[in-house]
């Protein structure tokens, strides 16, 4: 059964995204708020799905959009407001989603009548597991707001997409009960944008990597963000590890003339380039011009998105600036690659990772073996997908972030970071490189060679307290002791500007004493300066028994508990998939011990720290 949608228009009318609905027939409207593109996908799969069901979809960026309108989805006959969420950092909300966080937070609007879902994205590793989506979900009841369906909890740890596949069979057989419709049946592939090859476009009328002005890579001009980045050179280049098979390097970024501020504890975002080898594999398996420049145009007129990323540009721009091609790909782009094998055995296989009965196999071909495009198309031999589908189907590639580990009080004109190098063999025994980290490895620094690195700085919350006498700890083992480098020569600093500065207290971990522990002359020159007071360090390989930071933690509560007491603050950075969790439950133990109080207590009492801002986490997995 099909549903009619009013086609009226209502004049007047200020909402810019009730007004488009009814301008075009649409029922229904996913919201998403995506830090790195996967709630958006997520989003437009949804809005797609509609179709099946004779509903018309559309995605939607609450950051666009007056979301004190939502109110108004109740004029659109059987309409249905859908929410993909993802939670970030600390359980904040994505950029996108800050003020219809804010919204909802300061009261809302009266919902009644309104039909709505919520798919959250977070990452079990993380204390506030998707904590936005969870408050959306809750507030928009509280509002009036009928949910259809229960939350998805979609979890980056394991294997977000199975979570996302899984709700949505589930979510689509809801949604036909509770509006009375039925799939239609119409599964088809239909592409999103038409292609279009510009044979005679003058080179500087083509994009070459930049995320929105047409030549700002070439002329900068400030103030650059994230869509427009500045091209920092890159002056230093160190290896921070003395043996012992792994990278971690040292990096440095010039920003000088640049007008970027930045403060201990930001994050610097690197746009990097895929690996040009693996760029060339594609155009050579799809016997494609990567010169060729083309454009995609969004089918949809009423897109807010016209083109699925800065065009035209030639398709070695695109596989080498704008797409992901090293992650393994969401089973529906297996779904939309199927199409295109000759083989049908091949076919099918493709196909047989798409359904509910496909995910152990998508899991163990796809994750385990951790096979991107290239991967794909090396295995199916069958496969001939045209180059431009494969640019609608991948997701964006995108930025990197890392803690700066520089103090713009010492170093004003120049943002060092810290980073491990990703390189790991899959089971199959096929190399994969960090897309980031092994770009920059690769950089050789010489009077020769300029490399310029296209970054901006994103503000934190991680910040040193605002009085220096206020004592410290800060617990960051591995690449984790990045912002505390920059800490540590910021207390330096003004110590040696006479100013009262209080105890600096470090943890740091590494494997061995000689291979791994980073900045070893720094922190000692340090503690020679007495900007770090103490330095407790776990070597966790250089004996038998592994020692990390929280059993140093624990045999030092007393002098946690005394940072506390008088007022001090805890900073954890690094791994957040077990590290931040076990120094987490260890602070919890201390606080038992020495405050005396049970777990409830306990675990309120750090609660209050965090959020008086004296307790605060800078990690990722
Ligand atoms: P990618 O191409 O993105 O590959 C990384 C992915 O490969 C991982 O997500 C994982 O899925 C997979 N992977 C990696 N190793 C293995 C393995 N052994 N087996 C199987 N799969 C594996 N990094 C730093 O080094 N220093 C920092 O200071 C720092 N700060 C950060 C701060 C924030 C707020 C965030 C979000 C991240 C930070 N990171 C930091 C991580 C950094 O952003 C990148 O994720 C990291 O450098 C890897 O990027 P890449 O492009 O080289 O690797
Ligand atoms: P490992 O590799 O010997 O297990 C930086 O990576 C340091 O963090 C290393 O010494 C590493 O030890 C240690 N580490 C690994 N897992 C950890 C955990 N759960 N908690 C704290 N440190 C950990």
């Amino acid at each position: 059964k099909k549903l009619t949608v009013s086609p009226i228009v209502e004049k007047g009318s200020s909402s810019g995204f009730i007004n488009k609905m009814k301008n075009t027939n649409r029922n229904v409207v996913v919201f998403y708020g995506s830090q790195t593109g996967t709630a958006e996908e997520f989003a437009t799969r949804l809005a797609k799905d509609a179709t099946r069901y004779g509903m018309k979809g559309m995605v939607a960026d609450p950051e666009e959009c007056d979301m004190e309108d939502l109110s108004q989805l109740r004029d659109i006959e059987n309409s249905l407001v859908i929410f993909c969420l993802a939670t970030y950092g600390e359980g904040d909300p994505t950029d996108n989603a800050q003020e219809f966080y804010d919204f909802l937070q300061s009261g809302g609007a009266d919902l009644d009548d309104v039909k709505y879902a919520v798919f959250a994205l977070g990452n079990k590793t993380y204390e506030h597991f998707n904590a936005m989506g969870i408050y959306v979900d809750k507030r928009l009841e509280e509002l009036g707001a009928k949910r259809v369906y229960e939350i998805g909890l979609g979890d980056d740890d394991a294997n977000i997409e199975e979570d996302f596949v899984t709700w949505r069979e589930k979510f689509w057989p809801a949604v036909c009960e509770e509006f009375g419709v039925e799939p239609t049946g119409d599964d088809s592939n239909q592409r999103q944008y038409t292609l279009e090859v510009m044979s005679d476009i003058p080179r500087e009328k083509t994009y070459h990597g930049e995320i929105s002005r047409l030549g700002s890579f070439v002329n900068q001009k400030p103030p650059y963000d994230a869509k427009n980045p500045f091209m920092a050179p890159m002056t230093v280049k160190k290896e921070l590890h003395k043996g012992g098979g792994r990278s971690c390097m040292h990096i440095e970024f010039d920003i000088t003339g640049s007008k970027i501020r930045y403060e201990s504890g930001d994050h610097v975002a690197v746009y990097p380039i895929n690996d040009s080898k693996l760029v060339e594999k594609i155009g050579q398996r799809l016997n494609t011009d990567l010169d060729t420049v083309f454009t995609l145009t969004n089918v949809d007129e009423e897109a807010s998105k016209k083109h699925p990323f800065p065009n035209p540009c030639s398709y070695r721009t695109a596989f080498l600036h704008y797409l992901d091609i090293q992650s393994p790909p969401r089973t529906h782009i297996l779904r939309e690659l199927a199409e295109y094998a000759e083989d049908p055995k091949e076919k099918e296989f493709l196909l047989s990772m798409t359904g509910s009965d496909g995910k152990d196999q998508y899991n163990e071909w796809i994750v385990k073996d951790h096979r991107n495009i290239v991967a794909i198309l090396e295995d199916l031999k069958s496969l001939k997908p045209p180059l431009d589908h494969i640019c609608e189907m991948l997701p964006r590639l995108q930025c990197r972030y890392y803690s700066i580990s520089s103090s713009a009080k010492v170093h004003p004109t120049s943002i060092h970071i810290t980073a491990v190098l990703v390189d790991y063999k899959t089971r199959t025994g096929r190399q994969v490189d960090g897309v980031a980290t092994k770009w920059l490895s690769e950089k050789v620094i010489n009077d020769d060679q300029k490399h310029t690195i296209p970054i901006f700085v994103r503000k934190s919350q991680f910040r040193l307290p605002f009085k220096p006498s206020t004592p410290v700890i800060m617990i960051g083992p591995g690449t984790g002791l990045a912002p505390f480098r920059g800490f540590l020569q910021e207390r330096d600093y003004l110590k040696k500007e006479g100013k009262p500065v209080g105890d600096t207290i470090l943890y740091f971990g590494c494997r061995n004493k000689v291979h791994d522990f980073i900045y070893e002359n720094e922190l000692n020159s340090f503690k020679e300066s007495g900007a770090l007071t103490k330095l407790h360090i776990a070597f966790s390989r250089d004996q038998n028994k592994k020692v990390y930071v929280q059993h140093l933690l624990n045999e030092n509560k007393d002098e946690i508990w005394n940072v506390l007491e008088s007022g001090g603050h805890i900073y954890v950075c690094g791994d957040a998939r077990n590290m931040a969790r076990e120094v987490h439950s260890t602070l919890e133990q201390t606080v038992v011990e020495k405050g005396n109080m049970d777990a409830a207590k306990a675990a309120d009492y750090i609660k209050k720290l965090q959020s008086k801002g004296r307790y605060s986490c800078d990690v990722w997995s």
